[in-house]
């Protein structure tokens, strides 16, 4: 059939679309069809009738052919000049027709004269004018990450007016690595496309998925319409918080603050929301440490909330968990270690403490045990003990162990009487930084042992006794001291027993043994004995005793008791003197020498001559110191008034020169002998001085120039050793020795010059007392011992004396 025909055509013509060319079909009589692409520009040829009706163009004139259409507008138009159908209106088939295809003008050609009347059917060919178009630029969703693959979402579908093949033919979703889109099976009505999960969503790793939905048509050229699809995945509590790390470690002094943050645990949830709340707590097995430690449930700080000791515990073991509101949870493990810190002093404590110490105690006795620790532990519980160093006592430290072990020991001998007390500060340093210390204080008392003697408070005493004294006289105190104390020190003194001219000397002396008074037992006579030593010990009450002793000196000092004794010329008491002069003895003639001695000594021996007044008394002079007598007349017995034998009588007065002075007299009877011529060469030989006086004089010269021989060596030999031991204190101590005891010179040097001026006898006893008290308190003021002063001295000293006493 023709149809058929005519859409085979078409199809034909479809296949060519640049061909754009009315197609002209031949019909049947009365009906023409014709395929006219819309959008064709007005005054497109559609069809030539003339042709396909068969019609002459005449005809057409002459029947006025013109277009019948039922429809409000006309598309077509007719040009009878030339029997074509034109385009007359745009035409979009869109409008015309919409959905419905194929889409056609029906319209009639009508003739007159005769009446034809010829269908013409122009059906509108669809080009692809339109894309396709979704009706929203943009389309979101809010998907969970939870939705399972195979999940559907429908989305408008976009909209193409055109039909057929240039109407939507597909759509395709790009990216599409989680979605795909799926084709419904009947496009041209369907309202929805449909999106599907092809594979979960992880929030996690996209929060946010962009696609573009594109949709195509079939068109030549084809035709597309876009949409923005723009996922949202929403969280779902698929994480459970993960904490940083396994295993949280801090080190932490043991006083670290209250209230401090040790350290921030720190779980993460990938989630978000509440679904990424993490909170923080203890896990039930560190429940017991919250004493200690507490945990900031939403920071994860944890803090320490109480007194950390390192000594108690050194490190802690905590579990924390970490918890999402979804109850999911994760765990993990916080070691805190505890470092120490140097907070406690070594602590010393007594084991034994012996006191008082015996001073007598050797080197090395244990005085006191202490243990010393320190609860710190490394550097701070290493303890250092020490004392001052200036202390007899050392620290010993015997055992390497923490808790160490020491013995405070005496280091040296120690002296009571020196130091009696001492305050031992015992220190124990630990070697933390900064170093603690601790102090015990001993106070070591000495007791005291016998360990010294007494000691005389002088090297030696001497005392001046004035003679004739009463019995119980006072005459001495010596004193000593002993520096230990008790009965160490009680003293009492005694008086070696020795003899005194072979009487024991406790009958001469007594000593107080309590307080070392001297006292005299008898009267002393210093004719009898001028000097004696009493040699003292003192001892004191000790166990065993100790005991010094010492020599008093007595000196016995003479008093002038008695009175001179005329020892010659002889006389008798009841005579008296009596004395010759020859007759006519000249003016000056030496009728006598007086010798008179007094057993005194010194001034108390010194003895003046002298004539009492008296009627004969200017007739004679006596020599005031030696005693000779001389005639102060020529002496006549003719001349005296007739007397034969004419005596003259006076009185020599001998006073010694003492205070008050003694004296002697005796009544001197001078007679004149008768002339004899064998006297009167008497008065001629006899020489002035006598020849005995004479050599005495010079062997006393002699002797003392050996005295001071002897001294001037003595003195020579003590300044070589000053010099020796120059600035030293012996030349000092002697020198001082000599100032306090000026008594032994001056004794010395008034024997010497008292000798002198004696005109009398040698006193040989007294040169001796004189050196030889010189030379025993010379050396003993220097050294406080005889023994260094040389025997050889010693011996030349005595050999003077020896010759001394020859002389005499
Ligand atoms: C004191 O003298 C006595 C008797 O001579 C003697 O036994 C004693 O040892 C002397 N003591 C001292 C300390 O010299």
């Amino acid at each position: 059939m023709f149809g058929g025909a005519s859409s085979t055509r078409i199809s034909s013509w479809l296949m060519q679309p640049l061909v754009l060319c009315v197609f002209v079909m031949t019909v049947a009589r009365g009906q023409v069809r014709y395929s006219v692409p819309e959008e064709m520009t007005k005054g497109s040829l559609v069809g030539n009738i003339v042709q396909d009706l068969g019609l002459d163009v005449k005809r057409l004139k002459s029947g006025r052919a013109r277009i019948f259409t039922e429809d409000s507008r006309e598309y077509i138009g007719l040009n009878v000049d030339k029997g074509t159908l034109l385009v007359k209106e745009r035409i979009d088939r869109e409008e015309l027709c919409a959905q419905v295809s194929p889409c056609s003008l029906h319209f009639q050609i009508i003739l007159e004269n005769p009446m034809e009347l010829h269908r013409i059917d122009v059906e509108i060919l669809d080009i692809n004018d339109h894309a396709p178009v979704f009706m929203k630029k943009e389309i979101a969703f809010q998907i969970s990450e939870s939705a399972l693959s195979g999940a559907r979402y429908s989305i408008d579908s976009a909209n193409d007016p055109d039909v057929g093949l240039n109407s939507i033919q597909t759509y395709k979703l790009t990216p599409s690595d989680h979605f795909t889109v799926k084709i419904p099976a009947h496009l041209d009505d369907t309202k929805y496309v449909e999106m599907i999960l092809q594979k979960p969503l992880d929030r996690e790793t996209g929060e946010e998925h962009k696609m573009i939905l594109t949709a195509f048509d079939g068109g030549n050229p084809q035709k597309t319409g876009t949409i923005k699809i723009n996922v949202i995945v929403l969280d779902a509590n698929d994480n459970a918080p993960v904490f940083s790390h396994s295993i949280y470690k801090a080190s932490i002094p043991e006083n670290f603050p209250k209230g401090s943050s040790v350290l921030r645990v720190s779980a993460t949830d990938k989630d978000v929301g509440s679904n990424g709340d993490v909170t923080y707590s203890f896990s039930q097995s560190s429940e017991r440490l919250s004493i200690l430690f507490q945990i900031d449930s939403s920071s994860g700080d944890i803090i320490v909330n109480g007194q950390l000791d390192f000594e108690k515990s050194k490190k802690y073991e905590l579990y924390v968990e970490a918890t999402d509101k979804g109850g999911l949870s994760d765990t993990s493990k916080v070691h805190i270690e505890i470092t120490d810190i140097n907070d406690n002093a070594p602590i010393i404590s007594v084991i034994s403490f012996s006191n008082p110490v015996a001073e007598s105690s050797a080197p090395s006795t244990v005085i006191a045990m202490l243990n010393v620790k320190d609860l710190d532990s490394g550097k701070n519980g290493i303890v250092r003990c020490y004392i001052a160093q200036n202390l007899p006592f050392k620290i010993k430290s015997s055992s390497p162990n923490f808790y160490k072990h020491y013995t405070l020991v005496t280091d040296r001998r120690l002296d009571r009487e020196v130091i009696d007390e001492y305050t031992v500060v015992v220190t124990a340093t630990d070697s933390g930084s900064p170093p603690l210390s601790s102090q015990k204080t001993f106070a070591v008392r000495l007791s005291d042992v016998n360990d010294n003697a007494p000691v005389f408070s002088q090297n030696s005493y001497s005392v001046d006794v004035a003679e004739n004294n009463a019995p119980g006289t006072p005459i001495a105190t010596v004193l000593a001291l002993d520096p230990d104390v008790g009965d160490n020190a009680r003293l009492s003194y005694s008086i070696l027993p020795t003899t005194i001219h072979g009487s024991p000397i406790s009958s001469y002396v007594y000593i107080n043994p309590d307080n070392g008074n001297i006292f005299t037992m008898r009267s002393l006579d210093y004719e009898q004995m001028n000097t004696f030593k009493i040699e003292v010990q003192v001892r004191d009450a000790g166990a065993p005793p100790q005991t010094s002793n010492i020599t008093v000196h007595v000196f016995v000092v003479d008093q002038n008791d008695n009175p001179p004794v005329i020892l010659y010329p002889t006389y008798s008491e009841d005579a008296g003197l009596q004395l010759t002069v020859p007759h006519g003895a000249p003016v000056g003639h030496r009728v006598n020498k007086l010798v008179a001695v007094d057993p005194d000594s010194g001034h108390n021996a010194w003895l003046f001559y002298s004539i009492a007044p008296g009627d004969d008394s200017s007739l004679f002079h006596i020599e005031p110191h030696t005693g000779e007598l001389r005639t102060t007349q020529k002496l006549m017995d003719d001349e005296q008034g007739g007397k034969t034998h004419p005596a003259y009588n006076f009185i020599v007065v001998v006073r010694d020169n003492g205070q008050p002075a003694l004296s002697t007299s005796v009544s001197v009877t001078v007679t004149i002998e008768e002339k004899s011529p064998d006297k009167s060469t008497d008065f001629r030989i006899t020489p002035h001085k006598g020849t005995g006086v004479t050599d005495v004089t010079l062997y006393l010269i002699i002797s003392l120039g050996c005295v001071t021989l002897v001294s001037l060596l003595t003195m020579t030999v003590l300044l070589v050793r000053c010099i020796r031991h120059k600035g030293g204190s012996t030349c000092c101590y002697s020198r001082t020795g000599f100032r306090s005891r000026p008594s032994y010179q001056q004794r010395a040097h008034k024997d010497l010059h008292l000798q002198l001026n004696t005109d009398g006898p040698i006193r040989y006893m007294e040169v001796v007392g004189g050196i030889y008290f010189f030379y025993l308190n010379y050396p003993k003021h220097l050294n406080g011992s005889v023994s260094r002063f040389p025997q050889k001295y010693q011996a030349a000293l005595f050999s003077i004396l020896i010759i001394i006493k020859n002389v005499s």
